[in-house]
């Protein structure tokens, strides 16, 4: 398989937070060599967000194939719609963003809230699987293309949903938001086609990690302190007894003799003292990279944040 150009490359298709883009440049020293060598069959990346490290691997490197799991089943359901369906896909969103561009801000945003009523409706009906009026690849359809609409044109690219799991983000105020990308969505459904998603928990993906597997784990941040900004991604939290089962199963897939990179904040940033991560991952490597975020806005606290690699092997 030959590398694929800049240009070609399949980019996420959703504005994530955490999202790896900006990182990618950073990660490439910390990947094993085993997959610079062409011995990885699987990558696996059970905490997939908007999947920048999941396409650029497997577009840069002769895996076979991939596994990706997300506790969001909004976004897993995006992901499935684009591996099936993209061309009806492409259609929804091609005419969703023919009617939006053009209105001016106060249509654009009763637009919004008209497409989000419409969605959390279907999100409603979904539990009913009684209620639904369409055929099922249609509704799959038009509902992955609401949230990538909603993605798009929402403040910031958030997706925060209340106790009832609506969705209750804003809207953004974007002058020519991309909402159909056509080019891009037909090559990430290409990289998909030979990735098995998964709607649930990252321990699900323990049965596909074997020794010829590579895994990034990219979990919800550790905040920095007890008042950081508090980012929801689906309607549970990640608490640091998350992160410490999450060490626990790192541990149990290294013995399975997998290759393992985790990524988290640096408690360091704002605790010099805080060991956590130091202590959950003892005997593994733990490095420090930055990141191109300002710790916080307090310009006497100002400096570049640093961020936490930990791998199970010594990087090239
Ligand atoms: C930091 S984001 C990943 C960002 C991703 N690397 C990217 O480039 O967009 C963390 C993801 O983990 C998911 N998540 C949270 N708890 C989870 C769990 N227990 N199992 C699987 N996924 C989970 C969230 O829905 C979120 O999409």
């Amino acid at each position: 398989m030959g590398k694929v150009t800049e240009t070609k490359r399949a980019k996420p298709f959703v504005k994530w937070a955490g999202g790896k883009t900006q990182l990618l440049g950073t990660f490439r020293q910390f990947y094993p060599a085993a997959l610079h060598r062409g011995e990885i069959d699987r990558y696996i990346e059970p905490f997939a967000g908007s999947g920048a490290v999941l396409l650029y691997i497997m577009q840069q490197h002769p895996v076979r194939e991939a596994f990706i799991a997300d506790v969001n089943p909004a976004l897993t359901a995006a992901y499935t719609v684009v591996r099936e369906n993209v061309e009806q896909l492409i259609d929804f969103l091609a005419a969703i963003e023919k009617e939006y561009l053009p209105l001016n801000e106060k249509e654009r945003r009763k637009f919004f809230y008209t497409q989000r009523d419409r969605y959390n409706r279907m999100v409603v009906e979904g539990e009913d699987s009684g209620a639904r009026g369409l055929k099922r690849d249609r509704r799959d359809v038009n509902q992955a293309g609401l949230f990538q609409f909603l993605n798009r044109t929402c403040y910031n690219g958030l997706y925060r949903v209340n106790r009832a799991g609506l969705f209750n983000v804003p809207p953004g105020s974007y002058k020519k938001p991309r909402i159909c990308n056509a080019k891009n969505l037909r090559a990430v459904s290409q990289v998909l086609q030979r990735t098995t998603i998964l709607r649930g928990d990252y321990r699900d993906c323990a049965r596909y990690i074997d020794k010829k597997s590579f895994v990034y784990f990219d979990p919800p941040y550790r905040p920095l302190s007890p008042t950081a900004s508090f980012t929801s991604y689906s309607s549970a939290s990640f608490s640091d007894r998350d992160q410490a089962k999450l060490a626990a199963f790192y541990r149990a897939m290294d013995q399975k003799g997998a290759l393992l990179m985790l990524s988290n904040s640096n408690p360091r940033n704002t605790d010099t003292g805080d060991s956590f991560f130091d202590q959950l991952y003892q005997g593994y490597c733990i490095h420090t990279v930055h990141a191109r975020r300002l710790i916080n806005s307090r310009s006497d606290r100002r400096g570049l944040i640093s961020e936490l690699i930990i791998t199970n092997y010594i990087p090239d």
